[in-house]
Parts: C-alpha cells; structure tokens; sequence
C-alpha cells in the first residue's frame, strides 16, 4: 500500500482522488481509452453542473443587464470563415524528418528555452529553430521540415456527399452564436444597450497539446458572455473592469476564495487572438503551475462588423453617449471560462488530507454551491433504523438541500467516504433517535457533532448553509 504524503497536493494524487471516488474516468476505457478524453461519473457530473448552474444564476439571472441563449454546435461554415477563424485558428506545427515526431513549435521551443514566442511568424520560428540548433527530443537529431500551421477546428460533412460545399465544423468557441443570434435576441426581447447575453456549450478544439489531465481536452464545456456597450471613447475600460471584477467575486462564491492561487495576467499584443483588442487572464495555480482558468476579452465591434460586412445583416444601435440619433455598432466585453477547468481548481483548492487521532483523512472541502451533496443521511443499523433513517431522507429530500441516503458502510467508513467526496453534514440515525427523535450531525470539516430534533432539521441546516427560504 501507498503511504500518504500529508502535504500531497500533485496531479497524481487528485487524479487518482477523482478516479477512485467516482468523479472522472478514462473516455472508452474499455476499448484501451482514448487519449486525452474524460467521462464523468455520478459526482463528476454533479460537479459539472453545480458549476454551469452556480454560473447561470450568477452571470444570467442575477444580472439586471444579461439574457441566456443555446445556439447550435454545427452552424453554416460561413460563420467560421467571417469570424476569422479558419484563416487565423490554428498553431504552427513542425515534423522531425528523422523519427516522424511531430511538434507544436512553442512546446518544441520550450522543451528548451523558456521564451515567449506567441505571436512570431513562421519565419522568425524556423530561424530561432536554426539559431539555436535546436534537436528533435525523441531522437536527437536536427532535421526538421518546414513549419506548417495546423487548423484547430474539427471539421465533418453534412449530408450523405463528402463534398467541399458540405463541410461543417464543431464550433470552437460558443460565442458565434451568440454573435448571428445578436438581431434576434435584441429585438424579440426588446433590450437595450447595454447588455449581455450568456451561453453555456460543448466547444471542441483539435488540440496539437492536450493534456494536464482534463485542464487541456479537445471536448470541453465553455461558459461564455458577451456583453455589448458603446464605449465613451477609445481609452474606455469601464465595462471591461467591471467584469474582471465580475469574474474574480464569481470565483471566490464557488470557492476560490485564496487570493495567493489567482493571478491576473494581462496578455501582451504579440499574445493576443486574432479578433482581441485587450485581453486579461484569470489564471490559477494548479499543480503544475500557474495556467488560464477564465479570459476576459475586450473584442471590441470585430465580429459584428465581420459579420454585418459578410450577411449584409445591419447590427447597429442607436448611440446613447450622443443626443443625435448616431448608429453605430456595439463593442463586446467577453468573460469566458471553461467548466473542466473550474472543476480541476476547485478540486485542487478543496483537497485536504489531514492526521487526526493518528488516523488520516481526506476532505474535499468544497462549498455548498458545489459540494455534490450537503446532507448524507446514515443508520447506525441498517435493518433496525433503516426506515427511519430513509424517512427523514425522504422528508429532506422535499427541501433545497442535496441530500443522499447511505446504508452501505460502518459508521466510521461512510464518514470517510462522504469527507472524501465532499459532502458537507453526515447525520446519522441512532438507537438514541427512536427514544428522543433527534439525530447526531458531523460537520465535514470540524468532525464536530451537535443533536437536533428530527422536527428542527430542515431549519438547522438552512441556518448553516445559509439558506433562504
Ligand atoms: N470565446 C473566447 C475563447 O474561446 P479561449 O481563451 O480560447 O477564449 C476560453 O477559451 C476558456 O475556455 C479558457 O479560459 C478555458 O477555461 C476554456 N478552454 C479553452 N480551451 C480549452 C481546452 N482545450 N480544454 C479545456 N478548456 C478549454
């Protein structure tokens, strides 16, 4: 058996955390899996969606300003060919003659010398390259191609003809549908600039470099916003602050609440996408490093204008900075964020191992917006307390509480277990409960107990999750 190491916060360890307890697993597992892909089980998935659903409420129904939608993954390739994607969207690839290994370049690059090269041309890269004699990695020698630059997006044919003029793509990115649907939305809901409008999809990209466990995917869920606004003037970041701000107190509700695990990165020009004008990374610090968790993007009126320009569409407002009625079309401030992402830093912020009465236990100490249960409801003895355990079950099941029932362990066990997923109370049904009907609730992370009446249940735990009627 493996000893723990207390302070053990690798990949490893959370991986195998999320794999053991029933959070993630290997895509096709059974046919040797598919690199790179992830299934999630039962409490993967409630993770998943406590987050998109913590997201909706934040950004979409609390928000005076923002409106949902769900547009199409597969839309006319037009849409990729306006936005720029398929002429811009791609990472420049280079192949060892010698062995066949193939190589991102900026990862080739870096294998070596820690440089910044986003944003060189394939010139400059093929020159660093010589420069710096550098050799392929697997086989060691120095006998590369040219650089070619590798499209990013999945590509399939509609219909049964695999011809050009029935090509589609798996959207890369959601926002696009946000984009097209800009008329459609505004006008059959009558709003106003300013504001948003919040989608949350599958986007898909062919990553040359996927990996870090499910941080980089070729599937992966994104939770996007566009918020459109006539800026005062051309140095106006007012809405672009407000939503980095936005998106810092969004990350701190659902957990991320220690300022030493975030930064703020703000992308230099060399670095930024082919339709940014500014662009500010949220990044985290897993255990490999610091990495992009959420970008906010000033995409200023670039993919309207590509857009009007491309479908003749007008996506202009009225001006309300001028008492004229000037038309002009809206700039964007995007907040974007992966769900998979989000998932892996919460899990790596909440995961705790700790030595109490020289016995270990892990905790996933995750809030009560994510935790996949706040309640699990435990019989000493299954046969003798069973019913009772299972009515009071029955009884919370009614309210906003996540509860689960679990008769399958010893006591002390499905404590383990339940610190081990996350789930926040443990109460259990006693000998004693059939006598005073009260039952015993362990907190998750002080392990302390306190006895509460069956009839003041629902009322206790509201009070401390903070929940309102
Ligand atoms: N619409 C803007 C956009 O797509 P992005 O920075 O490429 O911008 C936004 O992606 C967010 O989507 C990232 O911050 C990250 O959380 C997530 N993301 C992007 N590529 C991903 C991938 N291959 N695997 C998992 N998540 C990804």
């Amino acid at each position: 058996m493996e000893t723990l190491n207390i302070n053990d916060k690798s990949m490893k360890a959370i991986i195998n955390h999320l794999k053991e307890n029933g959070f993630i697993f290997q895509g096709s597992e059974i046919y040797d899996g598919l690199a790179n892909s992830w299934d999630y089980g039962p409490l993967g998935v409630a993770l998943k969606n406590n987050i998109k659903k913590k997201w909706w409420t934040f950004f979409i129904e609390n928000s005076k300003y923002n409106v949902g939608l769900d547009s199409s993954i597969i839309m006319n390739s037009k849409v990729w060919a306006t936005s720029g994607h398929l002429s811009s969207f791609s990472d420049p690839l280079i192949d060892c003659k010698a062995c066949k290994t193939r190589f991102r370049v900026d990862v080739l690059i870096n294998h070596y010398y820690v440089v910044n090269c986003d944003g060189w041309s394939n010139d400059q890269l093929e020159s660093y390259i010589k420069e710096n004699n550098i050799k392929c990695f697997t086989c060691h020698q120095e006998n590369w191609t040219k650089i070619r630059q590798f499209q990013l997006m999945f590509e399939s044919h509609q219909g049964v003809i695999k011809e050009d003029k029935n090509k589609i793509y798996l959207r890369p990115e959601t926002a696009q549908g946000i984009f097209i649907n800009f008329n459609n939305v505004k006008n059959s809901y009558n709003l106003k600039i300013p504001f948003g409008i919040g989608q949350i999809g599958k986007s898909f990209r062919n990553e040359i470099t996927p990996g870090n466990f499910i941080f980089r995917t070729r599937e992966f869920e994104q939770m996007e916003l566009e918020f459109f606004f006539i800026p005062k003037d051309e140095k106006d970041s007012s809405w672009f602050d407000y939503w980095v701000n936005q998106c810092l107190a969004f990350m701190k509700d659902i957990g991320l609440s220690n300022k030493k695990n975030l930064n703020l990165k703000v992308q230099k020009n060399n670095q930024l996408a082919h339709y940014a004008l500014a662009t500010i990374d949220i990044e985290y610090n897993f255990p490999f490093g610091f990495n992009e968790l959420c970008g906010i993007c000033n995409r200023g009126n670039y993919d309207l204008t590509k857009h009007a320009q491309a479908s003749k569409v007008k996506f202009e407002v009225q001006d309300p900075n001028f008492k004229t009625k000037k038309l002009v079309i809206p700039s964007v401030i995007e907040p974007s964020m992966g769900v998979e992402r989000l998932l892996l830093a919460l899990v790596c912020e909440a995961y705790t191992t700790e030595i109490k009465d020289s016995k270990t236990r892990v905790i996933l100490k995750l809030n009560k917006h994510i935790a996949p249960y706040h309640i699990a409801i435990i019989p000493l003895n299954k046969s003798k307390l069973g019913q009772q355990a299972y009515d009071i079950f029955e009884m919370l099941k009614q309210t906003q509480l996540r509860v689960v029932y679990e008769e399958s362990a010893k006591i002390g066990k499905a404590y383990h277990y339940q610190d081990r997923i996350g789930t926040m109370y443990c109460i259990t049904i006693d000998y004693e409960t059939i006598k005073d009907n009260m039952v015993t609730i362990r907190d998750r992370d002080t392990t302390n107990q306190s006895r509460v009446k069956i009839s003041e249940l629902k009322q206790y735990l509201y009070a401390k999750l903070e929940i309102i009627c």
